[in-house]
This record gives C-alpha cells, structure tokens and sequence, in this order.
C-alpha cells in the first residue's frame, strides 16, 4: 500500500469510530442504557471521546516521522475536527441537556470551580484551530499557519488539566492521559525529533 493509500484508509477508520461512537451512544440513550445519570454520562463520553481524538492528532507526526510516512500527515485534521466536533457535542449535552441552555445557572457552575473554566479555555483554543484548518486558510496564512496550529499543545494540555479536576480523589485515566501528552510533547523537542528522524 502506498502513503496515500494509508492516509486515505486512515482517514476513513477515523469516520467510521466516529459514527460508530455517536450511534452506539445514541442507541444506549434510547434504550435507556446509560444509567440514572443519563446525562451526566453522555457528557463524560463525548468529553473522554474529544480528549482522546485530541490526543491522537497529536500523536501522528511522531508517528509519521518515526516510520518515514509523511503521507499520513493529512490524518491529523481528520481527529483534529472530531475533537473539535465532539467537544462541541459535549458542551451541548452540558449546557442543553443538563441546564436547558439556562445561562445563568451555567455561570453559576463556571464560578464553582476551575474545572469548567479549563473545558471552556479548551474550546476557546480549539475553535480558531477548526475554523483555519482547511486549505484555503492553510494558504492564506502561510507560515503563520504552522505557529497558529502548535495551539493544539496548548488545547490537549488545557483538556488534561480539565479532565483531572473533575476527581478528587487519584485515578489512573488522567494520569496516563497526562503522560500520554507530556510524551507526545517530548518529542516535539527538536533534537528529539532529529533522533526520531533518524532511527
Ligand atoms: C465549554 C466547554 C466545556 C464545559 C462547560 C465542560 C464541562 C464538563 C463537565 C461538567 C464535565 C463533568 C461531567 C460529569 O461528570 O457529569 C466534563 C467532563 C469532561 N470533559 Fe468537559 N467541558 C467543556 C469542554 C471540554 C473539552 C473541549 C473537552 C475535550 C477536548 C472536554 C473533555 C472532558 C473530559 C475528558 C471529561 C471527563 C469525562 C470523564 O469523567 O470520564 N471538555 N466537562
């Protein structure tokens, strides 16, 4: 199979997840599947599904460099956008399905905690990042485009962050999920990558 091939057959896996995702929620809700807290649940899965298509984008230039196939590059806004997507999802199950979009109420929510505060400035920093990320923008801001896209560092971060201050007490998932990130961002470093480059 050639680059091109992976990258198209990559990309095609990412919508069919994604499908598979909302449609097995959707079907769960219907069949009253999701226990007592129905919503409460739809918002942590689409909430863990958005951090976990945000991680995955950032882990396919690693990737990509490490086995010498940039071809797979374009993948990166395929998860990209579903993080983005998701994370919208999200925000509509908390504020329309749990507050029935009563703004007031939300806002006394946001001043509760730090939690909500961290999953707004997640998507604060997404949304430039899914409004520039097709080619006609991609072209038109240049090399601006690069510096402007390294925010999703600074999203997967604010979403870890987020993710962690919802336990108070120790839990394994925003443990891995911050290592996972600390990692991906190690090799970012450029005499990390270099070696990446050239094992
Ligand atoms: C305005 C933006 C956001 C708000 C108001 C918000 C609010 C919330 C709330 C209330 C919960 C807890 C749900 C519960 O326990 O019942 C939650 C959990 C979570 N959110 Fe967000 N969020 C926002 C943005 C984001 C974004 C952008 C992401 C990912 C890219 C994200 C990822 C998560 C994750 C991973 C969880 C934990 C799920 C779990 O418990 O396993 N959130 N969020």
């Amino acid at each position: 199979m050639t680059g091109r091939d992976w990258a198209r057959w990559l990309r095609w896996s990412v919508h069919l997840a994604a499908l598979l995702l909302v449609t097995a929620l959707a079907w769960a809700f219907w069949q009253q599947r999701l226990g007592p807290d129905s919503i409460g649940e739809i918002t942590r899965r689409t909430g863990r599904y958005a951090l976990v298509m945000l991680l995955l984008s950032l882990t396919v230039t690693p990737i990509a460099t490490l086995g010498k196939f940039k071809r797979i590059l374009p993948v990166r806004r395929t998860l990209g956008l579903y993080a983005f997507w998701f994370s919208l999802l999200h925000l509509l199950a908390f504020a329309g399905l749990d507050f029935a979009f009563d703004f007031k109420l939300i806002l006394g929510t946001a001043r509760q905690g730090n939690r909500v505060l961290a999953g707004l400035a997640t998507l604060v920093v997404l949304l430039p990042l899914a409004l520039t990320s097709t080619d006609a923008w991609r072209k038109r801001l240049g090399r601006h485009w690069k510096h402007l896209h390294r925010l999703a560092y600074l999203a997967a971060a604010l979403d870890v962050l987020h993710y962690g201050l919802n336990f108070k007490e120790f839990r394994t998932a925003p443990v891995l999920a911050t290592v996972a990130l600390i990692l991906l961002l190690i090799a970012r470093i450029p005499a990390v990558s270099r070696r990446l480059r050239q094992a």
